[in-house]
């Protein structure tokens, strides 16, 4: 025991935890019939959810090293965006299977007729390169290009809290309808974009310098030479 958590920090067990907890629930509730009225709507809203989730936790760690120096975090996206790929795909999977039973010139047609799939589609896409490409072979194998590849991420994301607030067919200027939750992804998204920025990034950084000052163990002074 000790030496598991030797190997694996508290972060990465609470990752692994929420990556698999989510889908021995969802598989559970799916089993016991537990899944509202309409099962195959529940289990594509919350494989969605639990995708646009995750991806935003792998969108926290580059800011949230910035603003609070926790280096682990940079470790950790790898874990969360391939966890989020594989909601994604199950989100993917249901829709085309179970919801639409592979009739594929319907799904096509419900594709074009309903524009969030359209914005869905296109992130689904995006993503597929990102998490095949997410491994250390493939960042030497790409050098320059693998980190142009996975800044698709902040092109996702957005295109994810569309696909999310669209759907859902609220009006956001009137705050209607089931918004709540799409308008508090995207702002999340928003705010940790806008932490990207680089006036924004050293602001952030200097910040961090004068809140961890009192922390910093003092350097040791030399003693007065005594005579
Ligand atoms: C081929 C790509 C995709 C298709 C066809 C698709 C399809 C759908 C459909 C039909 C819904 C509506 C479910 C309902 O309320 O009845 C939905 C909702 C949703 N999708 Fe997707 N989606 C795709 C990609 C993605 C991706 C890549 C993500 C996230 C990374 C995502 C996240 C969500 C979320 C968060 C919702 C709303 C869940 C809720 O209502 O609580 N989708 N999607």
């Amino acid at each position: 025991m000790k030496s598991f958590f030797k190997r694996y920090t508290p972060l990465q067990i609470a990752i692994h935890i929420y990556g698999w907890s989510a889908l021995v629930r969802l598989i559970i509730d799916l089993i016991n019939h537990n899944l509202t009225a309409n099962p195959i709507q529940a289990l594509e809203q919350r494989t969605g959810r639990h995708a646009i989730t995750l991806l935003v936790l792998a969108l926290a760690c580059t800011p949230l090293n910035n603003l609070f120096g926790w280096r682990e975090l940079l470790k950790r996206r790898r874990a969360l965006g391939l966890y989020a790929f594989l909601y994604a795909t199950i989100h993917v999977i249901v829709f085309v299977d179970l919801d639409y039973g592979l009739a594929w010139s319907l799904i096509l047609q419900t594709i074009i007729q309903k524009p969030y799939i359209v914005v869905g589609v296109l992130s689904f896409l995006m993503l597929i390169p990102i998490a095949f490409t997410s491994f250390d072979i493939w960042k030497k194998r790409l050098g320059k290009n693998w980190k142009r590849l996975h800044q698709l991420v902040y092109l996702i994301a957005p295109l994810v809290a569309l696909h999310y607030a669209w759907g859902k067919k609220g009006d956001f200027f009137r705050l209607q309808g089931e918004i709540i939750r799409p308008l508090i992804y995207s702002v999340i998204i928003i705010i940790f974009l806008i932490m990207r920025l680089p006036q924004v990034r050293k602001a952030l950084a200097s910040v961090r310098d004068r809140i961890l000052v009192p922390f910093r163990r003092r350097e040791p002074q030399s003693k007065p030479n005594t005579p």
